[in-house]
């Protein structure tokens, strides 16, 4: 008989939409339907970026390609040698999460908060601190006796929406922690050019496949600007996934060279702007409900008043015809529902209308 699965594997959890079924008839408020907003660029950019067939049969740079990091750069104020494009920022996650401590390392990181953070960094032997997403991460844990290696940060957060400046740390101290920031729900790298070069962020990770709403595109990146760093994360994407395809690279070129990008980008915005009044307002309008955020991106929680449970609460949603995730999925610790308003006017309005007769 063989030995059985390591105890990291068989602590691992990955649900999926599945476990959570919609009831018949609910809206599906438990991802991100909203049409992408370059859904009219697709078919062109996929054709003019085909592959070559020699394409097929090579690895790109691991960090990859010079034209498609000097785009990226051109987008963070950075140099393209501060790039590492990734497959996903699922795999930028693995890689920060790898440079920032060794087994047994602290790391601090938001409950609730977007899954695979806490998944990996346990199944990689860190132990957890958790803080609240709502309060400046550097305030919680900074004076901690023994601080964490890193801070992780989501804004705009997943799956709360709270938008968080980050309280400055105190940028003398050597051995401060790592600061690293997951901006993958933040519009801003795909308006322009910005800056977000402040010493407080050692390292960025971004969503092209979220930003774009083409999460097929499995493009993502990390940012940083310590060379060391950047060898190191290099070193680890080459073992992980050596390359991003090089034609994938360049359709992912195509749409952030079109002219009309960030026209489309702040449509979009408006849009989940738009949703998301519509749907705060039905919370509060709701008698038995209670918003937790729900400030930027296209979460926000939802509990249910009189301390009730997540169980409860999910049903009594879906029973109104509302989809939603359980708090659970993301370690949260009280019972609430996350809700995505990423979804067309007239899905929201429909929601609208529900949750604020509960
Ligand atoms: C905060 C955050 N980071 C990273 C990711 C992963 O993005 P990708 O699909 O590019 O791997 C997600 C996906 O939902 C996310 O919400």
């Amino acid at each position: 008989m063989r030995q059985s699965l390591s105890a990291r594997a068989r602590a691992i959890a990955a649900p999926t939409y599945e476990d959570f079924p919609l009831p018949p008839g609910a809206v599906d408020l438990r991802g991100d339907h909203a049409p992408s907003p370059v859904a009219g660029l697709l078919a062109e950019a996929w054709r003019s970026s085909a592959a070559r067939t020699h394409e097929l049969v090579t690895y790109s740079d691991p960090q990859g390609s010079l034209s498609l990091r000097e785009e990226i750069a051109g987008r963070f104020s950075v140099k393209p040698d501060a790039v590492l494009v990734t497959a996903g920022a699922s795999e930028a996650i693995m890689i920060a999460l790898l440079l920032v401590a060794d087994a047994g390392g602290r790391i601090a990181l938001s409950r609730p908060g977007f899954p695979a953070y806490e998944q990996l960094a346990r199944c990689i032997g860190l132990e957890v601190v958790s803080y609240d997403p709502a309060v400046p991460a550097a305030i919680q844990v900074g004076g901690l006796p023994s601080p964490p290696s890193a801070i992780v940060t989501v804004s705009p957060h997943n799956p709360t929406g709270f938008a968080l400046e980050e309280a400055p740390g105190d940028g003398a101290a050597r051995e401060r922690p790592w600061s690293v920031r997951d901006i993958s729900h933040a519009p801003e790298p795909l308006l322009g050019a910005g800056d977000w070069t402040d010493q407080e962020h050692d390292m960025l990770i971004f969503s092209f496949s979220k930003g774009l709403r083409i999460p097929a595109l499995r493009v993502g990146c990390l940012i940083a600007r310590d060379l060391e760093t950047m060898r190191a994360a290099t070193a680890l994407k080459t073992h992980l996934s050596m390359a991003v395809s090089i034609p994938v690279q360049r359709f992912l070129l195509t749409l952030l060279r079109d002219p009309e990008l960030p026209n489309l980008i702040r449509s979009q915005q408006q849009l989940y702007a738009r949703n998301r009044l519509v749907i705060t307002d039905a919370i509060r309008a709701a008698n038995s409900l209670s918003l937790v955020g729900g400030e930027a991106g296209t979460h926000l929680v939802v509990r249910g008043r009189d301390r009730e449970g997540e169980v409860a609460l999910w049903s009594r949603l879906g029973h109104a015809g509302i989809g939603g995730l359980p708090g659970s999925v993301f370690a949260a610790p009280y019972a609430c529902v996350r809700l995505s308003y990423g979804q067309t006017a007239a899905d929201i309005d429909r929601s609208g209308t529900r949750i604020a007769s509960l």
